[in-house]
């Protein structure tokens, strides 16, 4: 695996107006390394520059292998590691149907094509405080950028990684190996704690006195029960969203989620794929306790 992060962008403020942070490019990207963690988990590494140069932590690739038709819809995968100096990014990849079977399964030196980097990113912390990066099952991807990212600027993230049973947790090695300050939960208890990461996330915050802010990515309960104790305790969190996504370009519609700013008098849709998918917990409306409507949805082309 490309390991360490290498040469990163800068992480600006919020710019208020950018919706996207940086011009997309539409490319074939060849497969370069492939790290399969059993037959369901991929670490994919695609040679793309503008992604591996432009990529902010939270931001995604709409990616479909070669140029088949069969398959005519790319599907999103955050952007797990870039490195800017052999322009590569890699994607971590959970196969559950056909597009990420056929994507997990290209040939190295077969071709992606690949849309990126697009979406709002992860923000720095406004104040300095102790970042808590919150991660269930695939969701821990972007957490790796973020985690490079917030190391570099001095910041220790600690970062807590939940699944259902061990196998779930398939990068925990290399959030080992990365040396980041980590806790496992599992909710069968075959690794770390036994029950639900928000949980351990609880039992953590309950001994710690120091300014937190949380960043998480995973399951949409997950993500509600995070913004419920962001709320609770009065903390800042943002959660990243993975509604189903059709086109990343904020042209379809299938990604909007129910939203509401402090200033709006009602709530409001808003594409995650351009406004998103990265937002502060409280502007989420969590409606039975989700804001991923592709876990309802049926296989798509
Ligand atoms: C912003 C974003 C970032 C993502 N990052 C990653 C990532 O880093 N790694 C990764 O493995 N996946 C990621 N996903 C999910 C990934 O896009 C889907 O798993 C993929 O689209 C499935 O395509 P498929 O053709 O293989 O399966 P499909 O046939 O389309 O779906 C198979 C099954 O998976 C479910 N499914 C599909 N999409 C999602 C989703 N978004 N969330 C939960 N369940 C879903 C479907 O309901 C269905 O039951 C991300 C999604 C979004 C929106
Ligand atoms: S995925 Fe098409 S509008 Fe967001």
């Amino acid at each position: 695996m490309t390991g360490v992060v290498g040469r990163l962008v800068e992480w600006t403020a919020p710019c208020p107006t950018a919706i996207i942070q940086s011009m997309p490019s539409d490319l074939d990207a060849a497969l370069v390394e492939r790290h399969s963690i059993g037959d369901a988990f991929h670490v994919l590494v695609f040679e793309h520059g503008d992604v591996a140069r432009n990529s902010r932590p939270g931001q995604f690739v709409m990616l479909k292998p070669g140029r088949s038709t069969a398959l005519p819809l790319r599907r999103p995968f955050s952007i797990m590691d870039v490195d800017a100096e052999r322009e590569t990014f890699s994607v971590f990849m959970k196969v559950v149907g056909a597009q990420t079977q056929a994507l997990a399964h290209l040939r190295i030196g077969q071709t992606a094509r690949c849309l990126g980097p697009l979406g709002r990113s992860f923000q720095s912390p406004q104040s300095p405080s102790l970042p808590l990066l919150i991660g269930g099952g695939f969701g821990i991807a972007p957490l790796l950028l973020l985690g490079a990212v917030l190391r570099r600027d001095a910041y220790e993230p600690r970062v807590f990684y939940g699944g259902r049973t061990i196998a779930d947790l398939a990068l925990r090695r290399t959030l080992e190996d990365l040396g980041f300050s980590l806790v496992l939960a599992t909710e069968d208890g075959s690794l770390g704690f036994k029950g639900l990461i928000t949980a351990a996330l609880e039992e953590h915050l309950d001994s710690c006195t120091l300014p937190t802010s949380l960043f998480a990515c995973g399951p949409g309960p997950m993500l509600a029960a995070v913004a419920r104790i962001a709320a609770r305790r009065g903390l800042p969190a943002q959660v990243s969203v993975d509604p189903w996504m059709g086109c990343g370009m904020g042209t379809c519609l299938g990604c909007v989620v129910p939203t509401r700013k402090a200033n709006e008098e009602r709530p409001r849709y808003r594409c995650a794929c351009t406004e998103g998918p990265v937002f502060e917990s409280s502007e989420v409306v969590w409606t039975d306790d989700r804001a991923s409507p592709s876990r309802a949805r049926e296989t798509t082309p």
